[in-house]
């Protein structure tokens, strides 16, 4: 396996972007980068030294970070392409681990390469038999998103030899460790939560069947892996593979450009994930289907959430950059569909609810105006619960599916010979300089 691929270079066109500052009637010209596809960009790093001002940009609806070669999303569209092939085509057709192949590594491998990369994840799975103890330390009933941040953290206690981030052959078997490790973690701490045993990894399951087996299965009898249940665990896994330079890529991002081990990355990446803003909306649109109960509602919980008053938002419902339907939501839909029936729980109420808030949201101004569609969160959920997830565990599987997008953005960003540590400046609205001044002498 190669040390996968940098970014592409973008191309320097000669145009230019010029800026005047009408405070000393200078004007300033700022370079046009192309990248393949997708908007251009002015390269400002020398604004500042140029002209003494930051750019002012809170959440950074406006600023590249980076340059990447993953993932492509075209908001307006509703397109998500990784490494250029359409999402949809790759739920359709492809498998979680053929596609973590074409994340890290930027082409769909052929054969050989295929059951190379099965093979070193597969002979990974099993985690160190010390870091089973780390669970004892939670309480039975902590938020499985909590132990998941604390035990991958301690990855970096056991595994030294994978931690030296120069050395590309660590950073591969670092990348491995982590998307093989994520899915062992994850039901060890669904197991912790029971009360029931942990189940060990084997080597004879694919992915998803494998991450089933230790999450549903007891040492008192055959767990029966239902092929259907496997799919769609498979393919939800590839769904929420990776997404951009959302919130929790670029806190792994910014983590790991000072330096840090790959495995400490991860864990800030996990934390970042669990809000419920971005990664922790598929939980929270569980919860907020119980709190609505019935169709009846929906229209008070409709008024709530444009209400400017009310903090209630319809979780599930908009995002940064789909100013679409989000492709991944269309997928998610049909296969819930799909899954439901197969589980002959095709009528599932909270699926039936969240179609009706959905056509109800979609014919109202409010939503319309705003751009404001279903996301990857809003019927993810009802398909986790059809196959037996607590709501709790929804951003785990959002965390282990998304591992190997993060790891990809990770070694991306260690390639690039153009990145260097992150450290945003800001507008300072503080006290100007004063003295100190003693108890006595204080107003
Ligand atoms: C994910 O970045 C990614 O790629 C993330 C992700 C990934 O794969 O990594 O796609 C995964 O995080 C999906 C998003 C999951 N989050 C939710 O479903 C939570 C509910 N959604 C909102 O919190 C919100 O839409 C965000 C956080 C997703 C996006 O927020 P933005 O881009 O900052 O938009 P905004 O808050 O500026 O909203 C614009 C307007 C505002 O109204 P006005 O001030 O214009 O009157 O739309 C309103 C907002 O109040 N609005 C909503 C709303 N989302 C936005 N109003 C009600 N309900 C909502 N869900």
């Amino acid at each position: 396996m190669s040390d996968g691929p940098t970014a592409t270079k973008h191309v320097v066109t000669g145009d230019v972007v010029s800026m005047k500052d009408h405070r000393t009637g200078k004007t300033f010209d700022y370079p046009v980068l192309d990248g393949s596809v997708g908007p251009a960009v002015v390269d400002i790093r020398k604004f500042y030294a140029d002209t003494g001002y930051f750019t002012y940009d809170p959440g950074y609806t406006s600023t590249g970070s980076c340059e990447s070669a993953i993932t492509y999303i075209d908001g307006d569209e509703g397109v998500l392409l990784y490494r250029g092939y359409p999402i949809e085509e790759l739920a359709e057709q492809s498998d979680f681990m053929e596609v973590c192949y074409l994340l890290l590594e930027g082409e769909l491998p052929d054969t050989a390469q295929y059951k190379q990369f099965l093979n070193n994840i597969t002979y990974h799975t099993m985690l160190h038999e010390q870091l089973q103890y780390f669970y004892r330390g939670f309480r039975r009933d902590a938020h499985p998103m909590a132990v998941m941040v604390g035990v991958v953290g301690a990855l970096s206690a056991f595994y030294h030899d994978s931690t030296d981030i120069s050395d590309p052959r660590q950073r591969m078997i670092a990348s491995h460790r982590l998307i093989a490790k994520m899915p062992t973690i994850a039901a060890m701490a669904y197991k912790y939560s029971l009360g029931q045993p942990f189940i060990y990894p084997r080597n004879d399951l694919s992915f998803a069947e494998n991450f089933l087996h230790m999450t549903f299965a007891t040492p008192c009898e055959d767990y029966k892996i239902r092929r259907s249940v496997a799919r769609a665990m498979d393919r939800i896994f590839i769904l929420h593979a990776d997404h951009e330079q959302n919130a929790s890529t670029s806190t792994v991002r910014l983590a790991g450009s000072s330096g840090a081990n790959p495995f400490a990355c991860i864990a800030a990446g996990i934390a970042s994930l669990w809000g419920p803003a971005h990664g922790g909306a598929n939980e929270a649109v569980l919860n907020m289907l119980g709190e609505i109960g019935s169709k009846d509602n929906i229209s008070e919980f409709i008024k709530r959430a444009k209400d400017k008053d009310d903090p209630f938002r319809l979780m599930g419902f908009g995002h940064r950059v789909y100013k679409n339907y989000d492709p991944r939501a269309a997928v998610l839909r049909q296969s819930c569909h799909e899954v439901l029936e197969e589980l002959g729980v095709q009528h599932e109420p909270l699926l039936d609810l969240a179609m009706e808030l959905e056509r109800i949201a979609l014919e109202d101004d409010y939503f319309v105006n705003r751009k404001l569609f279903p996301n990857v969160d809003f019927y993810s959920g009802i398909i986790l619960r059809a196959m037996g997830f607590p709501t709790s565990m929804f951003t785990v599987l959002f965390a282990v599916a998304r591992t190997v997008g993060w790891i990809a953005q990770w070694r991306e960003m260690i390639e690039d010979p153009e990145q260097k540590i992150g450290r945003p400046r800001q507008l300072y609205t503080g006290h100007p300089k004063r003295a100190y001044a003693p108890f006595d002498k204080r107003s």
